[in-house]
This record gives structure tokens, sequence and C-alpha cells, in this order.
């Protein structure tokens, strides 16, 4: 058995060989978007990390650039690690980053771009001042990095948030620092926020969002109708888990709607595969933007021998839940559906129980799709708390379900890069189940299937899915790109990303299925599916 060829995507952002990791760094700078991105330029596995720059119009099509950031100093000599933007003024544009120095201690340092004509941003230098941050009393050298976008608080100080833990008990948290310049600063007498037994809190991402309005926030907006979302990287899950809260600025501290769900305990972005992500605001389109690294689910050996790692999710525009409040929605940025071509689209039919419905597509590898069913029952859904225990629950349910196990309603959803045998599939399907207080709706990812190949992660991935007053119809959004599938469920409630490799589906061969396990029948309100154009990207 052997990975396709056809592992490689189509319009996800990937280099065009070696290791990618973390975002860095995105913004919007005169007409171009600029992603930077912790990548090794002499292998498909993870060192040597410079900053890798491309730069689009569209955040589709891309333009590889030279490395902007490379290690060339002593505080960056082992590595130029994560870090973000911040515009200092409109013209003004610096990049804060975590270096490794040659005596391996992270330190945080300052580039500026050296020619703000160029919209490109070719060039940069960094300061003499460097590094700017290094670990003080009571911090770990080892565990200090990531540092967030700038911004200002009413004192018009700039602020920043570096990732940190405290070893003694595990516990993560958000050292704040306070400049005048961004260059000289101070260490706040209390982080922005911590919390016991998240372990290391990489790549810390924190930004308003407007409770009223799907128009995304610059990062230094506050007021009445905004709460903040903190965002962290959990080191030792690798998840990215956040939560909505208050931004204290008198007292200059994150405090969360509901201790249950607070940071690394409770809400993710991303039930899958999904980590590192960062949220710029689009100053282009007034949106908030998150850019996430999926990694891969194979071998180190199997990245080697095809050598690359790694791809970006589809950037995702963020907003607060309307119908929810304690999470946000995540949603496809709206230039995808420039991609979207053959449309094939069927309203208002009955999926019979035990029906495997074949649905056209003729490049099954590379699709989006969209579903809507009747919410098959009407009684009450209970909304879950997708704390810890909630989430082990999920995972575990949609495990045991599986896409086979029949139920009263469910499982229904999608076969994705399957075989005409169905021998190689990926299952997207939602299932309900019941409990005291109602109905729980899962929505689920399973990749078990997904490959003959053996020594995959082929983990089952799952969450609940919030159903809310109003809502007669459960959606799922589902982006396939051969080795990728993205699922945004309930309008983007509920995010799962996977990698599969399936080793006898390519662009001739695959198929797509909308299938109904469950023992009621269960009515479609729409289905579209589009085949989606390959993305050309150009080397500067
Ligand atoms: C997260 C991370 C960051 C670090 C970077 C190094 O994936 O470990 O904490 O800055 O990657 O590449």
């Amino acid at each position: 058995l052997q990975n396709s060829h056809t592992d490689r995507t189509a319009f996800h952002f990937q280099p065009i060989k070696n290791w990618m990791n973390d975002p860095n760094g995105p913004l919007f700078y005169k007409g171009y978007y600029h992603l930077f991105y912790q990548y090794n330029p002499y292998g498909a596995v993870w060192g040597n990390i410079v900053w890798g720059h491309a730069v689009s119009t569209d955040l589709i099509h891309w333009i590889h650039l030279p490395a902007a950031l490379v290690p060339d100093q002593w505080y960056d000599i082992k590595g130029v690690w994560s870090g973000s933007a911040t515009f200092l003024s409109k013209v003004n544009l610096v990049l804060l980053y975590t270096g490794w120095s040659n005596a391996s201690r992270q330190v945080q340092n300052v580039a500026v771009a050296t020619n703000p004509s160029d919209p490109l941003l070719r060039s940069w230098s960094k300061l003499s001042e460097n590094p700017i941050l290094v670990a003080t009393a009571g911090i770990n050298s080892s565990n200090f990095r990531d540092p967030t976008t700038g911004w200002t608080g009413s004192d018009g100080l700039w602020r920043v948030l570096v990732g940190s833990k405290i070893d003694k008990n595990e516990t993560g948290l958000a050292l704040l620092y306070k400049s005048h310049d961004f260059v000289k600063w101070q260490l706040a007498d209390h982080s922005l926020h911590s919390v016991a037994n998240t372990g290391m809190w990489e790549c810390p991402d924190f930004y308003p969002v407007s409770m009223n309005e799907k128009k995304g926030l610059d990062t230094s907006v506050n007021g009445p109708l905004v709460k903040h979302v903190l965002k962290v990287s959990l080191d030792d899950k690798k998840r990215d888990y956040y939560a909505l809260g208050t931004y204290d600025t008198s007292a200059d501290i994150f405090i969360p709607e509901n201790k249950k769900i607070d940071v690394g305990i409770g809400l993710r972005y991303d039930y899958g595969k999904y980590y590192a992500s960062k949220t710029f605001y689009d100053d282009n389109k007034q949106r908030r933007i998150l850019w996430g690294w999926i990694n891969e689910s194979d071998s180190i050996a199997a990245d080697k021998a095809k050598g690359w790692s790694s791809v970006q999710g589809i950037p995702r525009k963020v907003w607060v839940d309307e119908s929810n409040p304690h999470g946000i929605k995540q949603w496809p940025i709206e230039e995808i559906e420039k991609l979207r071509h053959a449309k094939h689209s069927k309203k208002k039919f009955w999926l019979k129980k035990g029906s495997i419905l074949k649905l056209k597509a003729k490049r099954a590898t590379q699709l989006d799709i969209e579903v809507s069913f009747d919410l098959p029952s009407h009684n009450q859904q209970e909304l879950v708390l997708n704390d810890e225990m909630a989430q082990n629950e999920a995972q575990i349910n949609c495990g045991k379900v599986g896409a086979t196990k029949q139920g009263t309603y469910g499982p229904f959803g999608l076969y994705v890069l399957a075989t005409k045998d169905l021998q190689e599939r990926t299952s997207v399907f939602f299932y309900l189940r019941h409990s005291n207080k109602g109905w729980r709706t899962l929505v689920c990812s399973d990749q078990s299937r997904s490959t003959l190949l053996p020594n995959i992660d082929k983990t089952i991935y799952g969450s609940f899915v919030p159903v809310t007053k109003g809502e007669d119809f459960l959606s799922l959004r589902v982006i396939v790109d051969h080795s990728i599938i993205e699922t945004f469920a309930q309008g983007g409630k509920v995010c799962i990303t996977s990698r599969v490799y399936p080793t006898r589906v390519n662009d001739d061969s695959a198929h797509l299925y909308l299938f109904n396990h469950g023992n009621q029948i269960v009515h479609v309100q729409m289905l579209a599916v589009w085949e989606m154009s390959n993305v050309v990207f150009d080397i500067y």
C-alpha cells in the first residue's frame, strides 16, 4: 500500500516543499495580505526555523516570497520562532517574535519593515536593542514564547502577551508587558490570565469581538458592546482552546464569562486537528480572520518521503455566536467561493433509513459541500456546556457510534473521499442521543476507515453541537481537498478538521455519498456540491 500522490492539496496554503508549522504575523498592508509561517528550508521535519513569507490579494492565490526573518543573530541563531505583527501607526509596522538563542533561551525580539513603501514588505531589519524581552526572575526561559499582536490601553501604553507556565503546578499563563515605544518593556505585576493545570500556553491570541455585529474589531478597540476572546494553544494536548470574556482595562485582567469553560478547559476552535492559530484584523473588509496550522496524521517517514509536511487551514472569519453567549462562530472566508464551479444541487428530499445515496461530483477530491437537514426531533435540545467532561463524552460517543451503528436519529451525513466499495471513506455525520433534559446532538468526523494504510492516526473526532431555539435544522459544510477535510457544523458553531490518506482514491475514482443509518427517515432541506478549482501558487 502506498499514499496516493493526491495527498497534496489543491487550494490550501502550502509551501512548495518542506516543513511548515504555525502561522505568524498575518496582516493586510497596501492591498496585500501577508502570511508568515514557521518554516524549515532544509527538510520535511521541524528544525532550522525561519519565517516563511507569502502574499496574496485574496487570501487564496499566493505568491511565495523569500524568507522574511532568518536566524542570524546570537538571540535567534537556533530559530526564529512564532510571533505577531503590530501596526504602531498606519505605516509603521513591526514584527515581534521569539528567538531561540545560542544559549537555548527563549527571548523576544522586534523587526521593523525597512521599506514601508514596498507593499510586499520584502525587507526587515532587527532592532539593535534586541532582545527586548528576556525571562526575568520567576520565569523559565524554556517556557517564554509566542508574543501577541500589541494593543493600547486607556493609558496609551502598548501591551503584549507572552505565553508561559509556572512549573511547579503546571499553571498556564499569559504574561502581560507594557511599553510606551515597543522597545522598552515592563512586566506587569500580574498576568492577564492564568488557569491551573493547563500546562504551557503557546501562541496566545487576545482580541475584541463585537456583541452586536459580525464585523471585526481592531485589536485595541474596547467598549460596552465589546467582549474579548483569549485563545491559547495547549502544548500538552496540541489543541487550541478559547474563552469569551471581558477585558477589565482598569485592572488589566481577562474575566471569562463562565469559569467552568475557562481558557484551556472549555471551548475549542476545532475539535479535530488545528493548532497554534492566530487572528488578525482585516482592515480591507472589516473582519477578523483566523489562520490555523493543520499538521499531518501520518509518520515522519511518510512526511520525509513525500518531501513536505503540513498545511494551513482555509482562513476563517470569526464573530460572536448571537445564539450562544459563550461561543464564537467560524466560517471559511467568502473568497474561497470563487473556486466553486460545476454545482450539483438538490432540494427537499427524503433519506430513507439505511440509504446510501451516491452524489454527483466529477472530481470528488476537491469539493465544497453544504447540506442541511430538518432537525429530526422537535423535542427540546439540551444545551451542553462544553467543558472537558462533555468533550470526552462526545469523543467517546462518536467513537462508539462510528458511522454504522443504528440509532433513532442518526448517524446521518456524508461519506467523503470514498471508494465505490466504501472500503475507504471518511464519514462526517450527526447523531442524536437522548438525555433526561432532551436530545443532544453530536457531530462526528470518523477517520477510522479513511485509509487502508496502517500506522496512521485515525482518531474519531466529535463534539456536541449547540442547537438553539428557533433552529429547526442541522447543517454541515464540508470542504474536501485531497488529504484535508474541514467541517463546519451548524453555521460554524462547531468545527472539525482532519487529515486523511486514502490509497485507492484519486481524482477520477473518488466518490461522495449521503447516508442515513438511523431508524428514522431524514428530510434533507438543501444539498449543494461544488467542485473546487486548483490554485496555482507563484514564486517571486
Ligand atoms: C507551536 C510552537 C511555538 C514556537 C514554534 C516553534 O507550534 O512550538 O510555541 O514558537 O512552534 O516552531
